[in-house]
């Protein structure tokens, strides 16, 4: 005891120790890792939830339930390249965000977003309470016991699209009124690229304005990233950075095109059961990305990027494809299936929050 040779290897170890914890922090510590670069690996104890036991999910996204005869598709669990993701705990995440509201503001694969939250964290306190309550264009989720609001407002381009007589629908570039709907969130999680891309009578406008400018067409791409601009300063004038943390859900993939993952005869994203193998996708980026980086990467306050792109794009098989329960006319290979792949996009969401 107290010799210099134990208190010299005892102070040895300890050395030991605070390198192996540097290393383990270096590796594992949220700004160091890139969770987004990575490939997905088969898991016997996914998926997180089964739909059975997640009550309120949205028929269109329940593809078991609509038939869908393939299970492999929810054994899959993303596997970041150089560290592990922390698994996701919804008891966690609950006590975290007790006293807080969180919402998810877009389209369509927002809802699919909110909608696979409202699972993970129903399946993490199974007895706790809920409310869902729908108005208008806003969904409240809200677990009463915890002090916690989930909510989803459906607002496709983020800027507005108001109606004026003698013109019809105008998609104002530069107008954000909807920002009084989610204005005093405390996370707020956004997202807009799908509804730019629609024409004919999918498009849900008829002239695009800017200032006192009006168009009856305009580049998506440059459209779009005027729209985002106005979001974005929005952010900068608006978010207080110690009270709200802003997330942009990065651009979801759909899979149209069964080329580019070498099935020149293939249909789409029918019958696709297994994901794009490895970290690479072969179809490459998609343009709406370089916009979203673009605007972000000019912004002045903090957004972090939940950079879903290429995890996303390897997932060919995540799709619900004819298994929507809307019937065999229309193949769905936008939207994803739950439990699936936006149960991902919540567990980045998750990690984002514990570690920033
Ligand atoms: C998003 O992740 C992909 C895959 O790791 C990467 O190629 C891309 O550069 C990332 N984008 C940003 C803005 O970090
Ligand atoms: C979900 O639960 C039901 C009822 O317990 C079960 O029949 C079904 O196989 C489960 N689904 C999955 C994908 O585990
Ligand atoms: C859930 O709500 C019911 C009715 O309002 C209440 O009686 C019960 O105590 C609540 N459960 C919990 C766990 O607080
Ligand atoms: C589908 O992908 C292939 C391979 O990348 C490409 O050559 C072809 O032009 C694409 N087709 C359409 C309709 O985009």
């Amino acid at each position: 005891m107290g010799t210099p040779t134990s208190s010299s290897s005892s102070w040895n170890i300890g050395f030991a120790l605070l390198v192996l914890s540097l290393l383990y922090q270096a590796v594992h510590g949220g700004e160091r890792c890139n969770f987004y670069k990575g490939n997905w690996i088969s898991d016997e104890s996914y998926p997180l939830y089964n739909t059975s036991s997640c009550p309120f999910i949205e028929k269109q996204f329940d593809c078991q339930n609509n038939g869908r005869p393939d299970k492999q598709y929810l054994k899959y669990r993303w596997q970041p390249t150089a560290c592990n993701l922390p698994r996701f705990d919804g008891g966690d995440m609950l006590s975290r965000l007790s006293g807080k509201s969180i919402m998810f503001v877009g389209d369509s694969l927002s809802l699919n977003q909110w909608q696979s939250l409202n699972c993970m964290l129903h399946t993490g306190a199974p007895q706790a309470n809920y409310t869902l309550r729908r108005t208008g264009e806003l969904s409240t989720f809200t677990f009463p016991e915890y002090d916690v609001k989930v909510l989803f407002y459906r607002h496709a381009f983020l800027v507005d699209i108001i109606s004026r007589s003698g013109m019809g629908r105008v998609l104002k570039l530069d107008s954000i009124e909807g920002a009084k709907v989610w204005s005093g969130s405390d996370v707020l999680i956004f997202n807009s690229w799908h509804w730019w891309t629609h024409t004919g009578r999918k498009q849900p406008w008829d002239y695009i304005e800017e200032g006192s400018k009006t168009y009856k067409d305009m580049d998506r791409l440059v459209a779009f990233e005027k729209g985002l601009n106005t979001w974005a300063q929005w952010v900068d004038s608006n978010v207080d950075p110690t009270k709200t943390k802003v997330f942009f859900q990065g651009v979801s993939p759909d899979h149209s095109n069964s080329s580019i993952w070498g099935e020149a005869n293939g249909n789409r994203c029918e019958g696709e059961t297994e994901p794009v193998g490895g970290p690479t996708y072969p179809g490459g980026a998609d343009p709406a990305e370089a916009v979203v980086e673009k605007v972000i990467g000019k912004m002045r306050k903090a957004v972090h990027l939940l950079n879903i792109t290429t995890l996303s794009q390897l997932r060919k098989d995540g799709h619900p494809s004819f298994y929507h329960g809307h019937g065999h006319a229309v193949m769905d290979c936008s939207h994803w299936c739950l439990a699936g792949v936006p149960d991902t996009w919540n567990q980045l969401l998750y990690a984002a929050l514990l570690y920033n």
